[in-house]
Order: C-alpha cells, then sequence, then structure tokens
C-alpha cells in the first residue's frame, strides 16, 4: 500500500516517519545467524504495510566487524556477510517501487586499520597516505601526545612502533581516525558519497559527525566538572579540543554540498555534544544537516514536568526556521520499553508522533522489544569488553528483530548472533498483527494519523501546562486544533479542558470519536489525540 503524502509542498523528509535498522539483526535469510540484504529484502512489505517513509540502514560495507560495520575497509562495497551490490540494488528498487526512501549510515570519522588507505598510511612515514590519518610524536616522556582519550577506553592514541609515531583513534583502536584537514581525503569521502548518490540512496545518516577535526595545536582537553566514581573513565576530560571544532563545521557544509548536486537527498548527522550545541549543526547561512539527531526523548527523565522542560529547551536551542527531529531509539541506547516500561513505551509512541518534526524509531520499538538480557560472558560489543561495568554494553538493543513466536523467531533458520530475548511469544509482529490493540496497531496508527492530518507535520506547537504529571500541548493550523495529552503515571487523571473536543484516537485503542466536554478523564498510562472544536484554551 503506498501512503498518501499529507502535504506534498513539504519535503519528503519532514513529512515521513524514519525506521533505523541494524541490518545484522532484522531477518536472516542465509541461516548464518546475522541479517543481511535478501533478509531485510523480504521485509519491505512489512515496512510499506506499517507505514514508514524512509529507512536509515546502518552500515552494510566491507568490514572486519569489530564495531560491527562502523570500522569500514572498503566504503564502495558491500560486506558478504551482507550480501552483494546486486542484492543492494535491488533492495533500492524494491523500496523506491514503495515509495519508501533509503538513507545510507555513512562513517566519514574513521576507517578500519584493514582499510587500504590505512594499510599504506602506516607503512612509512614517507608514504603519500601518510597524512590521510592523524599521526603525532610522542611527548617528552615517551608518551601518548597528549590527555585525549578513546570514547572506548584508554588513551586515544596508539603506537605504531615500524614508524614510531602515535594515531589517533577516537573510537577502537581499530577504527583509525581520517585526516579531515587533508583536501584529499575529503576529495576521496566526496566520492564516496557521489557513488552511493548515483546509486540511487536518497540521503545520509553521517556518523559521529561532531569529531571530524581535532584541535592542531593537539591541547590537553580540561578535567569534565561533572565527573565522578559513577560517571565512565573516558569521561574524565570534557571534550573542547575534539567535539564540534569550527573545521568541522565546515566539512559538515561540504558533504551538504555533495548532497545538494543531486536532487531531493537529505542529510541527517549524528551530532555530539547535547542539546545547547544542537543548533550550530543547521545554520541557515551555511546549510549543514537537514536533520540533526536529538537524542532528547532518551536521555530525559520519564515524567511530564522533565518532558516538558526537555521539549522546551530543544525548542529553544534550534534556530527559528529548523526542522525538528526526535529519535526514540537506536542501536546505541537501551530500548524505550524496557526503561520505562511498555505501557509507558505507548505513551513516547504518541509523543514521537505528535511532537513537531521528523519522528526516527528503531527495529523492534513498534513490537515494544524490551533489551535482551546479556551477560558479560557472552556481550559481543567491545564498548563492555574495555568498559565494563558501567551498563554501556550495546548488545540488549541490538538483538534480533521477532517475527514471529517460533523458537528463531523467525529471524533465522541458525544461531541468532545473539540471545533473542524475553516476551517473545507476546512482542512479536505475528503474534502484534492479529491483536488489533498491540503496540504494533499503535504505531501504525499513528502514523497513518499523521499521514492524514497535516496538522501534525506543519502545525505551530503549542505546549501547555502540564496537569498532575499529565504532559499537554497543541497543534495548531489555520482550521484545526489538536490537543495531545499524555499521562505519564500509573495512575488516573482528570484533565480540565476549557473546550470542547472529540477524542480522535487513545494508545489503549479502545475509543475512538468520543466527544469530550469539559473533563477529559485519563487512564492509567494513556494518552490521547483530540480535535478541539471551538476556540484555544
Ligand atoms: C556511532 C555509532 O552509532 C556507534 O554504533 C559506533 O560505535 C560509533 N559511532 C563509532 O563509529
Ligand atoms: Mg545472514
Amino acid at each position: 500500500m503506498v501512503h498518501q503524502r499529507a502535504d506534498s509542498r513539504l519535503e519528503w523528509w519532514k513529512c515521513c516517519s524514519i525506521y533505523q535498522i541494524y541490518p545484522r539483526s532484522f531477518q536472516d535469510s542465509d541461516g548464518d545467524g546475522v541479517g543481511d540484504l535478501n533478509g531485510l529484502l523480504s521485509r519491505v512489505d512489512y515496512l510499506a504495510w506499517l507505514g514508514v517513509g524512509a529507512v536509515w540502514l546502518s552500515p552494510v560495507y566491507r568490514s572486519p566487524m569489530r564495531d560491527f560495520g562502523y570500522d569500514i575497509s572498503d566504503y564502495t562495497d558491500v560486506d558478504p556477510l551482507f550480501g552483494t551490490l546486486t542484492d543492494f540494488d535491488r533492495l533500492v528498487a524494491a523500496l523506491h517501487e514503495r515509495d519508501i526512501k533509503l538513507i545510507l549510515d555513512v562513517v566519514p570519522n574513521h576507517t578500519s586499520d584493514q582499510h587500504p588507505w590505512f594499510v599504506e598510511s602506516r607503512s612509512s612515514r614517507d608514504d603519500p597516505k601518510r597524512n590521510w590519518y592523524v599521526w603525532a610524536d610522542p611527548d617528552a616522556d615517551g608518551g601518548p601526545p597528549n590527555n585525549w582519550l578513546s570514547r572506548f577506553g584508554g588513551s586515544a592514541w596508539e603506537w605504531d612502533a615500524r614508524t614510531e609515531q602515535y594515531y589517533y583513534h577516537a573510537f577502537l583502536q581499530e577504527q583509525p581516525d581520517l585526516n579531515w584537514r587533508n583536501p584529499a581525503v575529503r576529495f576521496a569521502f566526496a566520492d564516496v558519497l557521489r557513488f552511493w548518490l548515483r546509486r540511487g540512496v536518497d540521503g545520509f545518516r553521517v556518523d559521529a559527525s561532531a569529531v571530524l577535526a581535532e584541535d592542531p595545536l593537539l591541547r590537553d582537553e580540561p578535567p569534565n566538572p561533572d565527573f565522578d566514581s559513577k560517571t565512565p573513565p573516558p569521561e574524565r576530560f570534557k571534550r573542547v579540543f575534539t567535539d564540534a571544532r569550527p573545521e568541522t563545521m565546515s566539512y559538515i557544509e561540504e558533504m551538504r554540498a555533495i548532497i545538494e548536486e543531486f536532487p531531493d537527498r537529505a542529510l541527517l548527522g549524528e551530532v555530539q555534544g547535547g542539546i545547547d550545541r544542537i543548533g550550530q549543526f543547521y545554520d541557515a547561512e551555511r546549510p549543514r544537516f537537514h536533520l540533526p539527531l536529538n537524542f532528547l526523548l532518551l536521555d530525559t527523565d520519564w515524567d511530564a514536568t522533565s518532558l516538558a522542560a526537555g521539549i522546551d529547551q530543544y525548542i529553544n536551542a534550534i534556530p527559528d526556521d529548523a526542522w525538528p527531529v526526535w529519535i526514540l531509539g537506536s542501536h546505541d541506547k537501551p530500548r524505550i520499553a524496557t526503561r520505562i516500561g511498555i505501557e509507558q513505551a505507548r505513551i513516547a509512541a504518541m509523543l514521537l508522533f505528535t511532537l513537531p518534526g521528523t519522528p526516527i524509531f528503531y527495529a523492534g520499538d513498534e513490537i515494544g522489544m524490551p533489551n535482551s538480557v546479556i551477560s558479560s560472558e557472552e556481550a559481543r560489543d567491545q564498548f563492555e569488553a574495555l568498559v565494563p561495568g558501567y551498563g554501556l554494553n550495546r548488545d540488549p538493543e541490538r538483538a534480533p528483530m521477532r517475527w514471529d513466536g517460533n523458537e528463531k523467531a523467525g529471524f533465522t533458520s541458525g544461531e541468532p548472533w545473539l540471545p533473542l530475548g524475553d516476551h517473545v511469544k507476546e512482542r512479536n509482529v505475528a503474534a502484534q498483527l492479529s491483536d488489533d490493540r498491540s503496540v504494533l496497531s499503535l504505531y501504525r496508527q499513528l502514523m497513518a494519523l499523521r499521514q492524514t492530518e497535516p496538522t501534525l507535520h506543519s502545525g505551530q506547537f503549542q505546549p501547555l501546562r502540564s496537569q498532575s504529571q499529565v504532559l499537554l500541548f497543541e497543534r495548531c493550523s489555520d482550521d484545526r486544533r489538536l490537543l495531545i495529552a499524555l499521562n505519564t503515571t500509573t495512575g488516573s487523571h482528570t484533565v480540565a479542558l476549557h473546550d470542547r473536543g472529540m477524542l480522535r484516537l487513545s494508545t489503549h485503542l479502545d475509543r475512538l470519536d468520543e466527544p469530550v466536554a469539559s473533563q477529559l478523564h485519563l487512564r492509567p498510562n494513556e494518552g490521547v489525540v483530540m480535535e478541539m472544536l471551538t476556540s484555544s484554551l
């Protein structure tokens, strides 16, 4: 089924809901226990049925898989584990036939240490590619050049005995940072982008985009004032000299210019540094990202007061004409259904699809997938091995998708690469397809509502005062006013309304088109969308 665009004047990346797929964990087709492109291809009708307008696909490039694809050894080929370029082309075609866009994850900050560029670069100090990476001499004592720490633990500098210099890696030591100051690197990367744009991808999600450039003076980072015994050691210093440097902004502008060579493409960016810095990543004068990714909903305490404050802070931190974006899940963050519970996960879904801006969710969120419980012995994520004991393991949110209630959940015929986790019987696609009050049904209805309600795309956002931990806001256009009321508690609450309205959707999916006069009764964990019938509150 092809969904009608609600407002044809808006660019696609403003109207559509974006669905992140971690390819290892979506659908296996060949029994090796790891998801692949042909598996994904067999599920495109599901995506169309669900109503997503774009897929953001985590990396499928050739990779030694130390960081499961975020360590790339060839930017212009598909890893055999996932399939071939031909499979990729088939996938693009199948998605486009269903009016679904494809956003590819790209990783410009670093390559794998197996990438031929790095192999050459480390071969000798005189190699023409030496300056493609960030090399530095030891400090006076023979130690690393400065105090910079890898996000994945330990010094960010790795000693190369043969050429007697250190190379810099913001992440794993097997992920050396490219030297973006070198124009040759930027040209090479522009060609990588063009390679995929010509193959028909509709945009990119730029990985770790804020850390492309480091201070050329290699100055030490200052102490992090929030650091205490519970803070993971890599956060000991504030990343002043390695995050969101002005040069990084200009490199993002260059990537944007490449995108603009092709019609109708979009640039998304993973940006570091918190809400106060996010506005920088738009910039109307010198266009940067269309959508700098905002993780606020995953980082805010889950109560109406904190949410109202966080939403306000974010909206105020971005330029007036900037398009907001909201994320409910990712392969790097604990699952929402585990963090706030399955009942509140419905509230989170309603919030995601009714806030102003583009909603992004992570495959499995639509069935309320929980984190998988993974012991440290079973951990596959290097982050856990390198910085143990802080709950940083990302395997729990990377567990395979559940398509049915069978032993392997319809994900594979072999041994899944990570354990499936709990609640497979009720939290799987097949079970929820046949339940018209399931989380899956809610997601589908919310996306359908967004498609038919232009006010949810382009209407004004009007925050209201929360009542008894019920989060309240309105979306208004010339002729319509929608009230969204989200009960973030496990008790019932009555909200006083100044106007009459018609209840259009409840997160419980059991009441529809109910008239509501001056009082709106909300049951525990209930959220509603109401169409208001008279003038404003
Ligand atoms: C951000 C990605 O989302 C994460 O999974 C990865 O480990 C780092 N970037 C390094 O590439
Ligand atoms: Mg496979």
